[in-house]
C-alpha cells in the first residue's frame, strides 16, 4: 500500500486530522494555561477600561487576539492576564495604573461569570477546570509597580498578584532588565541589590510566583540561586534558536532544569525567529529545544497574545493553541509531556510555590534605602523620622559613646 505514491497526500491528509483530533481529546480535559495575556492593556487602550461599552463587549470584540469563543476554540482554561504598566509610569502613576489594571481584570470576572473564575490559587484552577471556565490570575509585570515598596508588593499580593515579573524593560532600582545585555541600558544593580533580595524573600514568603521574563541574565542567576521555590519565565523563548536577549540561553535553561522551573514560551515573531515573520513550527522548535536541554517538565506556553504586533502564521490568535498541540504530537511528544506542557507544569511550580509559602515568619520590613529611590517628586515621610536600622544602629552607637565613656571613668 505504502508503494502507491498517490495514497500519500491522503496520508498526510487523514494523519494531520488524526493529531488536530488527538489534541482536541487531551485538551478537553487538561486545557492550557497560558502564561502572559494583555488583553487587560487592550482594554485600557481601546476603551479606557469602560467593559460596558458595547464594543468591549468581550463576546464579540474584535480587532484583539483575544475573545471568548477565541478562548473556547482554543481550549484555554488558566489565562495568567498581564497587570501591565509601561515603564514611563515609573516614579510617576504606576501603582494607580497597576491597581487600575487589576480592577479591569477583577470586573472581567464579575461581568463574564459563566466564562472566567478569578482564583488565586493551585486549587482555584482546578476548580475552574471541572467547571469549564478559564481561571484567571493576575501576573503583574514589571517590578517598577511595587514602586520599591516592599508594602506595595504586599498589597498587591492581597488583591490577588501571584506572579510578579521583576522587571519590565527598564531597571528598577533593585533590579537590572535584559536591555543591559544588549548595551542600551547601563547595569545598575549587576543582578538583584539587596533590596531585591529581600523582595524575592517577601516573593517567596507571600507565595507569589517569581518570574524572570524581561530580567538581564545577572537577575535570572541571582533570581535562580535565592528562590526557595521554583521560578517561571512567564514569556520567553530560547536564546539559542534566536538570539534576542529577551529569551533564555542554555546555560539558565540548565539552572531552569536543576531548579525544576518553567520557560512559558513566547510566540512574538521577534523571539522566534529574530525576523518579523515565523511560523507554527518554529515556534514548535524553541518548544522542543526546551525540553531537549531542560527536559519536558521545564516547558510551558505563554503567548504574549494582545502584548505584541506580530503572530506567526498559523498561530494568529488564542484559538490556534489546538493546531500547536498537534504539531507537538505529530513531533512524537508523548502525551503526558503535552499534559505537562498545557497545565501540568505550571500547576506544579505554583503548588512547590505555594508549599513554601510561610505567612508565620515576619514580613521584610527593612525598606529600600532612601539614597536608592528615584524621582523628584517623593516625599520622604518615615525616612526623615526613622532612619534606616544601619543607620540607627550607626547613630545608636555615636550617640552612646558619650555615655560609655562616662561609665568607663565612674
Ligand atoms: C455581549 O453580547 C452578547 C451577544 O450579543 C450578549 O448576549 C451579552 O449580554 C453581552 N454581554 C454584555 C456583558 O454586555
Ligand atoms: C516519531 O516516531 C516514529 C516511530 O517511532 C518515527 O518513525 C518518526 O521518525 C518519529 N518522528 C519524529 C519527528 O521524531
Ligand atoms: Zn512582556
Amino acid at each position: 500500500m505504502w508503494t502507491r505514491w498517490w495514497l500519500w497526500p491522503l496520508v498526510a491528509v487523514c494523519t494531520a486530522d488524526f493529531f488536530r483530533d488527538e489534541a482536541e481529546r487531551i485538551m478537553r480535559d487538561t486545557p492550557v494555561i497560558d502564561g502572559h495575556n494583555d488583553l487587560p492593556w487592550q482594554l485600557l487602550e481601546m476603551f479606557n477600561n469602560r467593559l460596558q461599552d458595547e464594543r468591549a463587549n468581550l463576546s464579540t470584540l474584535a480587532g484583539t487576539h483575544t475573545n471568548i469563543p477565541k478562548l473556547r476554540a482554543g481550549f484555554i482554561g488558566g489565562q495568567f492576564w498581564s497587570v501591565y504598566t509601561p515603564c514611563d509610569t515609573q516614579n510617576k502613576d504606576t501603582v494607580r495604573r497597576t491597581l487600575e489594571q487589576i480592577d479591569v481584570v477583577q470586573r472581567m470576572c464579575q461581568m463574564y461569570p459563566d466564562t472566567f473564575l478569578c482564583v488565586s490559587s493551585s486549587e482555584g484552577i482546578r476548580t475552574a477546570f471541572r467547571e469549564g471556565k478559564v481561571a484567571s490570575l493576575i501576573g503583574v509585570e514589571g517590578g517598577h509597580s511595587i514602586d520599591s515598596s516592599l508594602g506595595v508588593l504586599r498589597a498587591l499580593y492581597q488583591l490577588g498578584m501571584r506572579y510578579l515579573t521583576l522587571t519590565h524593560s527598564c531597571n528598577t532600582p533593585w533590579a537590572d532588565n535584559w536591555l543591559v545585555d544588549t548595551g542600551d541600558s547601563d547595569a545598575h544593580s549587576q543582578g538583584l541589590s539587596p533590596f531585591g533580595q529581600r523582595v524575592v524573600k517577601e516573593l517567596n514568603r507571600l507565595g507569589v510566583m517569581i518570574d524572570l521574563a524581561h530580567v538581564s541574565v545577572a537577575t535570572m542567576k541571582d533570581a535562580l540561586r535565592l528562590s526557595r521555590a521554583p521560578v517561571i519565565f512567564s514569556h520567553s523563548s530560547a536564546y539559542s534558536l534566536c538570539t534576542s536577549r529577551r529569551n533564555v540561553p542554555d546555560d539558565v535553561l540548565q539552572l531552569v532544569k536543576e531548579r525544576e522551573s518553567l520557560v512559558m514560551v513566547n510566540f512574538y515573531n521577534n523571539y522566534v525567529s529574530c525576523t518579523n515573520e515565523a511560523t507554527l513550527f518554529q515556534v514548535a522548535d524553541h518548544l522542543d529545544h526546551i525540553k531537549n536541554v531542560a527536559g519536558a517538565g521545564a516547558v510551558g506556553f505563554g503567548g504574549d497574545f494582545d502584548g505584541v504586533s506580530r503572530l506567526p502564521e498559523g498561530l494568529e490568535d488564542v484559538s490556534k493553541y489546538p493546531d500547536l498541540i498537534a504539531e507537538l504530537l505529530r513531533r512524537n511528544w508523548t502525551e503526558a509531556e503535552v499534559r505537562g506542557a498545557l497545565a501540568g507544569n505550571l500547576l506544579r511550580v505554583f503548588e512547590a510555590v505555594e508549599k513554601v509559602r510561610d505567612l508565620t515568619q515576619a514580613p521584610e520590613e527593612e525598606p529600600i534605602p532612601l539614597d536608592e529611590l528615584e524621582g523628584s517628586c517623593r516625599t520622604q515621610y518615615g525616612y526623615s523620622g526613622a532612619p534606616s536600622l544601619y543607620h540607627r544602629q550607626g547613630l545608636l552607637l555615636a550617640s552612646l559613646a558619650p555615655l560609655l565613656l562616662c561609665l568607663w571613668f565612674l
